[in-house]
């Protein structure tokens, strides 16, 4: 997906439920992200220390990026359809496909696959939002 259609996308998501958007990252982020990331996103969640690669700290990732937030690339890694491990293998998990497939086992008679992957789409594109409001 373009940049433009990522940033098209979430103003939409937005602008139809700003408070439910913002929940809803925050609350996908503590129950999907927080044990290798950290409650506040740092990567000191519990499961880090079993990992081969550390999870890194998400709230640098504006600083480290001359101040601007890398929306395509976080939206890449985190959908992960569009791989992103530059050293081999990877530990993070593909969320685009899982959130697609959850979405499919809810409703397996009525939702097509486009629809689910609106639905993983938005909660993608929720928790890049989210992850957008705790840099430093
Ligand atoms: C099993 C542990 C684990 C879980 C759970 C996890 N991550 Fe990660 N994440 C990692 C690791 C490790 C990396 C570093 C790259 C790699 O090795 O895959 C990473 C990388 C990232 C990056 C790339 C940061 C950069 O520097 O560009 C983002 C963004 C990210 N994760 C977001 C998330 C989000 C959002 C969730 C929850 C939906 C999540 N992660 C869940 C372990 C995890």
């Amino acid at each position: 997906m373009t940049k433009t259609g990522i940033m098209v996308l979430m103003a939409a998501t937005l602008l139809s439920f700003p408070a439910a958007a913002q929940d809803l990252g925050r609350i996908e982020f503590s129950n999907s992200c927080a044990q290798c990331h950290g409650a506040d996103g740092k990567g000191d969640g519990p499961v880090s220390p079993h990992l081969l690669n550390a999870p890194p700290d998400l709230t640098v990732l504006s600083k480290t990026n001359d101040g601007i937030f890398p929306i395509d690339r976080v939206y890449g890694i985190v959908d992960g359809r569009a791989d992103v491990a530059v050293h081999g293998g990877r530990d993070m998990p593909v969320w685009g496909d899982r959130y697609m497939t959850e979405a499919m086992e809810e409703n397996p008679l009525h939702y097509s696959w486009i629809e689910a992957r609106a639905i993983a789409l938005n909660r993608v594109l929720s928790l890049v939002e989210y992850i957008s409001t705790i840099q430093e």
